[in-house]
């Protein structure tokens, strides 16, 4: 986007001093998103940043033309805020698990009363899912997001799910008390995570990843999805 907004800016620049014209706003947003479309499509990145590159610089445009009154934007902010809380404080955004790797980890649980946790749970939707499978096994979901907490202890009452989504940071767990704990979570989070779970986690006790590597120790298991992410799986020898 900073590479778009600095070629529109070039090309203002052109414009104003070859043409001796000013480029016409709206045609420099639309021009923002049209270049970062094909940025995004040049990278090879995922879809979704497609539309997010394309519509940015136009929402923009159409929100400040808007004029909203001043609360509009302090919501505005609230609610990013509230859902993206974890990419501010641990460099781990906000999206979600397809239902095919839930299936992929559900497949993974160990039979009989196991605890599973899911490290920084979103929504909610792999637990509520897990709850619903897996009825013997204690699910547990923790999250630091405060929206995103509220929707999914909300979606779990609603839904009458034995799910368990407690608000907090992960960070501050002690891991020994699961047989399984599931992160999708972001490269940024591995190293630590790593170093956590090893030091917590007993020994047989798996730590899966939705498709995050962690780097220098191998999985145990990497489960292929075609089209979706990989499941990657470690077998923990047991506290260091
Ligand atoms: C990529 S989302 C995954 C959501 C969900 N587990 C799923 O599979 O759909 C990662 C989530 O972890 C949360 N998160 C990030 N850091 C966290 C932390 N230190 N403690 C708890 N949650 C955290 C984020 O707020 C975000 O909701």
């Amino acid at each position: 986007m900073l590479l778009a907004g600095a070629l529109v800016l070039t090309l203002a620049a052109l414009a104003r001093h070859g043409l001796d014209r000013a480029l016409d706003i709206r045609l420099a947003l639309a021009l923002h998103g049209g270049l970062t479309l094909l940025l995004v499509w040049w990278w090879g990145l995922p879809w979704w940043w497609r539309i997010i590159g394309l519509l940015f610089a136009p929402a923009v445009g159409v929100g400040v033309g808007a004029a909203l009154p001043g609360w509009g934007w302090g919501v505005g902010f609230v609610v990013l805020a509230g859902l993206s809380w974890g990419a501010v404080v641990s460099r781990v955004p906000l999206f979600l698990s397809s239902r095919s790797v839930w299936v992929q980890v559900e497949a993974l649980v160990p039979g009989g009363p196991v605890r599973v946790i899911d490290l920084g749970s979103g929504l909610g939707g792999f637990v509520i899912h897990l709850a619903a499978e897996r009825p013997e096994a204690a699910v547990e979901g923790i999250e630091l997001a405060p929206l995103a907490w509220i929707c999914g202890w909300l979606r779990a009452r609603v839904t009458r799910s034995s799910a368990r989504l407690r608000f907090g940071d992960y960070r501050r767990l002690d891991f020994s008390a699961y047989d399984l704990a599931f992160a999708f979570l972001s490269p940024a989070a591995m190293p630590d995570l790593w170093a956590q779970a090893s030091a917590g986690m007993r020994a047989g006790s798996l730590l899966v990843s939705c498709e995050f590597e962690i780097p220098g120790v191998p999985p145990a298991r990497r489960i292929e999805l075609p089209g979706q992410r990989p499941v990657l799986v470690w077998t923990m020898p047991g506290p260091r």
